[in-house]
Order: C-alpha cells, then sequence, then structure tokens
C-alpha cells in the first residue's frame, strides 16, 4: 500500500484492536513474432478467438451500435512501426537525485498524460474541471490514486493501435472531491476499477474514447457477486470494492482487481468479511458483475501473475501486503479452456491455496491451505507476527478454530502462519518472467526484528527482491528454488549501516514496489518510498543476470510510480502516477489539486520503449 493508503486505514485498524506465458496472450504473439502484426490486423478477430476462446466474438459484438470502434476510425493502416528484432535496452540511464516536479525520461522519450482523477470515464459523464465534485457525478468519471493497470485487445482493431485499458483506483484523490455532500459515498465513488477504451492516431498520440460502450467504472458503491468456498459465510453478494491496488490478467482475457485491506474502512457498515479479496472483472462484458474469488483467500492482496504449462494448468501468484506478509499461489482444479471462454469464468472457485515456505537453505516449499491439513484445525495455534519482536522474545500467541474451508479463507493470515510459511518484508508485485523465473518485490518492513535468509535485514527500510523458479518450472509444483536478486538501498560507499546499504549494481533505489517482466524479457521495478536521499520515485530496467539497474523514468514530487502495461509492440509504455503532490497536472489556476495520472511514455522516432 503506499503511506498515505496506510494514513488512512489507521484509525479503523486500531479501532479493530505477464507477464504472460509466450504464446498464450496476444501481446506475447505480436512481440515474439512482429510479423504477426501484419496477419493480426487482418484477421483480428480469428486471432482473438484462439487468444481468449471462441465465446469472446458474442460478448464483444453484441447488439448495441458500434460505437465501441469509433475512436479507431476503422483504418488500420496508418504508421507502420519500424522493424525491429533486437529489445536490448540502449536508454542512457536518468541522473542520481533528480526531484523535479515532472515525468523526467531519457533523451528522445516522451510523456504524454491518458487519463487523470476526475476524468470523463463512462459515456456521458462530466469531467473534472477544477470545482470539486460528490456522488452520484463521481460515480461515472476517473477514480484517485492510479495502480495496477493492464491492456487488452479489441475485436476488430489492430492492438498497437488501440484496446481496453483496465486499471485500479487503490484510493481517492481528495482534491477533486466535494466532502460536504454524500461524503461516504463520495470517497467510494473515488475508488474501485476504471475500464477504457484507448486509440493511437497517426501521429502515434494515445486518447480515451469517451464514447466506448467499453467505459465503465467499479466503485466502492458498486454490488459485487460473492463465489467459491466461503461465499456461504460472506453472502452471496457486497457492496464496494475498496483499496484496489494491483491487479493482473488471466489466460481467458478477464481483469483480477486486488484489495489490499481486510475492511471497508470508509463504511464500517459493510461486512467486516465482505473485503480483502481478488475481485474478477471482465472487460468485454460491461454489462456483467464483478466476482470476488474466495478461493483465492483473504489478505491484503497486492497483485496476481500467472503460469500456465503446456496442458493448460495454471498457477496464481499472490503477495499479502501485510507487515509481515505471506506469498500465495492459487492453483485451479481445472485446466484453463482456450477453446470456450465461457467454461473458465468459474475457473477461480476450485483450487488449491499454498502459502510459500522460504528455507534458509535455498530450498522452497508450497504449503497447502486446506481445512484439516497443516494443523488448520480446531484449536489452532496462531504464533502471530514473530518476525517483528526481538529473538528471544515471542509475541503473545493465539487459538483459531478452522473449521472449514471457509475458516482458512476467511483468515488466510492467520492460515499461513499456522501452517508455516515465511513471514516476508512486505510481498508487493509479483510477476513471472519469460523464462519462468518469478519474481516479487518486498517493499521494507522497518520493524523486523529477527531475520530469515529471505528476509535478511532487520529495520529493512528499502527493501529487497526475492526470485524462484517451480521446480520442473512447473505451476502445479510444490517446492522450488529461491535467492535474492538484489537487496535495495544506498550503494556501499556511501559508508551508511547494514540495514540501509543495498548491493544494487547500477542506480540505487528504495521500496521496490510494481514490477513486470515484458514480453521481451525485461525486467522494469517501479518504487514506493517516502526515504530521502534517492531522489523522487522512479521506475528502473534490471537485468536478469546481473542485477545492474538503469533508472529509465523519474515522476513528480510527492507521488508514487506504479502500474506498468504495455501495447503489445512495447512502443507504449503505460504507467500510472500516484498522488502526485506539487504543481504537476494541476488543474485549479492556484493548483493544490495536482491528480493522479495514467501516462503515457513512447519514443519520438516511433520504436519500442527501452530498446
Ligand atoms: Fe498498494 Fe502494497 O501497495
Ligand atoms: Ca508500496
Ligand atoms: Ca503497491
Amino acid at each position: 500500500m503506499s503511506y498515505l493508503t496506510d494514513k488512512l486505514r489507521a484509525p479503523s485498524r486500531d479501532a479493530r484492536g505477464e507477464i504472460t506465458v509466450p504464446g498464450q496472450m496476444l501481446e506475447d504473439v505480436v512481440a515474439a513474432n512482429p510479423a504477426r502484426r501484419t496477419i493480426l490486423r487482418n484477421s483480428i478477430g480469428l486471432s482473438l478467438l484462439s487468444v481468449f476462446g471462441a465465446t469472446l466474438t458474442a460478448c464483444g459484438s453484441g447488439s448495441d451500435d458500434d460505437d465501441d470502434d469509433a475512436g479507431n476510425g476503422g483504418d488500420n493502416g496508418g504508421t507502420p512501426t519500424p522493424p525491429t528484432t533486437d529489445y536490448t535496452v540502449t536508454f542512457t540511464p536518468l541522473a542520481d537525485q533528480i526531484t523535479a516536479d515532472t515525468v523526467t525520461v531519457p533523451e528522445g522519450y516522451t510523456v504524454e498524460i491518458l487519463y487523470s482523477a476526475g476524468d470523463k470515464c463512462m459515456i456521458g459523464s462530466a469531467g473534472y474541471t477544477g470545482i470539486p465534485q460528490s456522488y452520484p457525478t463521481t460515480e461515472t468519471q476517473a477514480g484517485g490514486q492510479h495502480d495496477g493497470m493492464h491492456f487488452y485487445p479489441l475485436e476488430g482493431v489492430d492492438a498497437n493501435k488501440g484496446g481496453l485499458l483496465v486499471l485500479n483506483h487503490e484510493n481517492v484523490d481528495g482534491a477533486t472531491l466535494d466532502l460536504s455532500v454524500n461524503e461516504t459515498q463520495t470517497n467510494l465513488s473515488n475508488v474501485g476499477v476504471s475500464v477504457i477504451e484507448i486509440a493511437r492516431a497517426d501521429d502515434g498520440k494515445w486518447s480515451v474514447n469517451t464514447n466506448s460502450r467499453y467505459n465503465k467504472r467499479y466503485t466502492g458503491n458498486t454490488v459485487y457477486n460473492v463465489s467459491g468456498p466461503a461465499a456461504a459465510t460472506v453472502g452471496a453478494t457486497v457492496v464496494g470494492t475498496l483499496n484496489n491496488c494491483s491487479s493482473g490478467p488471466t489466460p481467458w482475457g478477464t481483469y483480477l482487481t486486488c484489495e489490499e485491506t481486510t475492511d471497508n474502512y470508509w463504511d464500517p457498515s459493510q461486512a467486516e468479511t465482505g473485503y480483502g479479496w481478488v475481485v474478477e472483472i471482465d472487460p468485454y462484458n460491461p454489462a456483467s458483475t464483478a466476482t470476488k474469488r474466495t478461493a483465492m483467500g483473504r489478505f491484503d492482496h497486492e497483485n496476481t501473475a500467472y503460469m500456465l504449462d503446456d496442458n493448460n494448468r495454471v498457477a496464481f501468484y499472490m503477495g499479502d501486503d501485510g507487515t509481515p506478509g505471506c506469498i500465495y499461489k492459487f492453483v485451479p482444479s481445472k485446466a484453463y479452456d482456450p477453446s470456450n471462454r465461457a467454461n473458465n469464468f468459474g475457473l477461480l472457485d476450485e483450487g488449491t491455496l499454498y502459502a510459500a515456505r522460504f528455507n534458509d537453505d535455498g530450498s522452497g516449499n508450497w504449503i497447502e491451505l486446506t481445512v484439516g491439513k497443516n494443523n488448520l484445525t480446531v484449536g489452532a495455534v496462531d504464533p502471530g507476527n514473530y518476525t517483528q519482536v526481538p529473538v528471544g522474545t515471542l509475541p503473545e500467541s493465539s487459538l483459531i478454530d478452522f473449521n472449514s474451508q471457509a475458516d482458512v479463507l476467511i483468515n488466510t493470515k492467520a492460515a499461513a502462519r499456522v501452517a508455516g510459511a515465511t513471514l516476508m518484508d512486505r510481498p508487493e508485485w509479483v510477476t513471472v518472467g519469460v523464462d519462468k523465473t518469478i519474481y516479487c518485490t518486498l517493499t521494507n518492513n522497518s520493524s523486523r526484528r529477527r531475520t530469515s535468509a529471505a528476509n535478511p535485514r532487520t529495520q529493512n527500510l528499502h527493501g529487497h527482491i526475492v526470485r524462484w523458479k517451480e521446480s520442473g518450472d512447473s505451476p502445479l509444483a510444490t517446492t522450488f528454488q529461491w535467492d535474492l536478486l538484489l537487496l535495495a538501498g544506498f550503494d556501499a560507499s556511501v559508508g551508511e549501516a547494514e540495514n540501509v546499504t543495498g548491493n544494487i549494481n547500477g542506480d540505487t533505489f528504495s521500496s521496490p514496489d510494481g514490477l513486470r517482466v515484458d514480453p521481451q524479457g525485461r525486467l522494469w521495478v517501479q518504487t514506493d518510498s517516502g526515504a530521502t536521499g534517492f531522489g523522487n520515485n522512479s521506475m528502473y530496467y534490471i537485468d536478469q543476470e546481473t542485477g545492474e539497474s538503469k533508472r529509465f523514468l523519474v515522476g513528480p514530487a510527492d507521488c508514487e510510480i506504479t502500474g506498468i502495461a504495455y501495447s503489445p509492440d512495447l512502443t507504449a509504455f503505460f504507467i500510472n502516477i500516484q498522488h502526485p503532490g506539487g504543481v504537476w497536472n494541476t488543474v485549479r489556476a492556484e493548483g493544490g489539486d495536482a491528480r493522479s495520472a495514467t501516462i503515457v511514455v513512447r519514443r519520438a522516432d516511433g520504436r519500442p520503449v527501452g530498446a
């Protein structure tokens, strides 16, 4: 979570005591073989059938009028991307300690603002013009604090010239809101998810099609279905999603938005068990109701990333951004069905949830969180967050009854501790690389008092990145091998204390958070740090072999950099600037309303970003 969100949650807490696998997603198909672009341009519908399943055609081309394609002009020609097969990173890294109140990128790159808090989203919505607004006006416009994000191709549209961008709103952009009217609903309308159709003009510039029927807000006031083993306990429906931090795609083209809170601190009248879930949204079907998938566990969900095998068995990896928290994976019982999209909509309701144990010798185990196994029984002893107290002492343990799988899922954090999973330094994003190496950012844990090999620093102020390989590169594996990619923090030459000194080879940073391996296998890391000495929050390319870090982008004052997505040809990177606090992207003449925004970063010469 961002430090602002943490602050917002504090009273409630106190009161309560893609990558994707090559060859599977459209972006991978295109990126792995640029020649396919022509094929896709000529037979996009057929290609989408093979990617997302046969029923996509039906849901994407319903009987509505066809204004969904209005922004794309029906011309899929235009400026071709210069041919390239070399995605080797060539940009000149940015300098240390940049604190400019703007988005700084390497020479030859451009930055454009695409979608800011308060902008028009749904057809007919009013855009923010500098005067704070209230619910219901706010319900159909962009939310605040943009976070996780993913790009989806559209039937009939060249995916490098248009598609759907789906993004999370982790919290409110308060300066754009008038809370004197409908205070609770106004706050809740500013969180959740935006689905927007975007298109690239012939000059390369991307914009939102505000007349698209796909455009939709899912907010804290929306009703969600609940499914899976805990549905009977939680209830058939829940009002609101909240703290939509990061997210991840599924192989069948849905969007998993992750709730990074287990309570509704804006509206405590809502069911206590209704939050902290993964919520599945079908961006291609605006008429559909999103569903909270309880089988994937309830905790401070950060994001999801999946791995698929040759038999279409899939695992979803997930971090719990708790202080501390565990790393999980969910393996659906059934295989993904690429031939019939509709067959996949219950896939996340039945399967096995595991939590990771990172053994000190570099091996790892996935521990099954199933009632009756691994001490998950009535009268189980929850050891508490023992990493946060000094060696030689223990926190107060407590008894917890796991009578059913619903009990395990509703109390997933406790279940993982009982079962012996490793308490990590705030797991943030997980990503699955092209070579099936899995990475997870552990952003920081300043209150850690005892170490493990996977969390080697007490008072870990700057965080680290862990990576692992599943045995046999299988999503079904129950064992893995891990190591640390890097420890963030100051360079050793600075001479700081051990807990704030890292081993980064190149440009240093603190508090890694967003990360993603792009379809060309390049690892990008984004930061959310309040530490001084590193400049504004930034985005880096990291060489996975050498650990060499190159600073690619620096954000404006007081922001967090998050939410990386891209067009399939990688010529456009969509990046989120969360809670800027200076004068960048303000509307009011007198300032004070700097807005969170999705930006587009691309090269002036039209070549792929980074290369
Ligand atoms: Fe919302 Fe853990 O970042
Ligand atoms: Ca964070
Ligand atoms: Ca985050």
